[in-house]
């Protein structure tokens, strides 16, 4: 089978991929603190309430679930790579493009690991590390999601739209 690297666009599944997966980083941004009083009572030995038990849940399965996500999306990336760059990009827009997505792909397998590492393990240096990087996401993807909006309409290039139209559904 062939593996084509640079392919017209992204497909139906990545696209539907990378914007689960936003969707699920925005929530566990806004509900991140819930899992905290759970984790504080099970780190000091005493019992946590059910109420904090449940919001404990919520953030732990659906960071799980981000893994899970970035698992399949990585390999479809290795299967069927993803589009070139546009050409109107400077070589140095393209670098800080491929270095952001680096960065996201580090964060979107980092925060999960680093989490269940606290969680599941006790590791408490990796709880430090998981809610260091908070600001560290908020910064990256709000440089992402601008630089995608700038180049839609004033670079004019089309990143967002293959972002949300798969390949060979263009219209004209
Ligand atoms: C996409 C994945 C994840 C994101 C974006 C995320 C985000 C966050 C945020 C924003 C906080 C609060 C930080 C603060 O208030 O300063 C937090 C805390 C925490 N998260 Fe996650 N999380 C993710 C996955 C997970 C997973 C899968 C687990 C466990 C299996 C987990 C366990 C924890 C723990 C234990 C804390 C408390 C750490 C502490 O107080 O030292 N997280 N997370
Ligand atoms: C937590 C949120 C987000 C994460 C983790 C994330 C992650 C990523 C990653 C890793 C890529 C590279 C895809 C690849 O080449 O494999 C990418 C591409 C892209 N993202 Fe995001 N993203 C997020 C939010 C957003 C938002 C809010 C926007 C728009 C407002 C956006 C627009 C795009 C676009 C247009 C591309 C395609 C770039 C290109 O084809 O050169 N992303 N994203």
């Amino acid at each position: 089978m062939t593996v084509t690297k640079e392919p017209a666009g992204y497909t139906g599944i990545q696209i539907l991929l990378h914007w689960t997966i936003a969707a699920l980083i925005v929530l566990q941004l806004l509900i991140g603190e819930d899992i905290k009083p759970a984790y504080r009572a099970f780190s000091r030995g005493t019992e946590p309430s059910a109420s904090d038990i449940f919001n404990a849940n919520v953030h732990v399965y659906v960071g799980l679930a981000v893994l899970v996500l970035a698992i399949w999306r990585i390999a479809i990336r290795l299967r069927h790579g993803v589009p070139a760059a546009p050409p109107e990009e400077s070589i140095l827009q393209k670098r800080i493009a491929a270095a952001a997505h680096f960065l996201l792909y580090i964060l979107i397998f980092g925060m999960p690991i680093t989490g269940a590492l606290a969680w599941y393990f006790g590791f408490r240096s990796m709880g430090e590390i998981h809610e260091l990087a908070k600001p560290v996401i908020i910064i990256v993807v709000g440089l992402h999601a601008a630089a995608a909006l700038w180049q839609h309409f004033f670079g004019k290039t089309d990143v967002l739209v293959r972002m949300l139209r798969p390949a060979g559904r263009r219209v004209p």
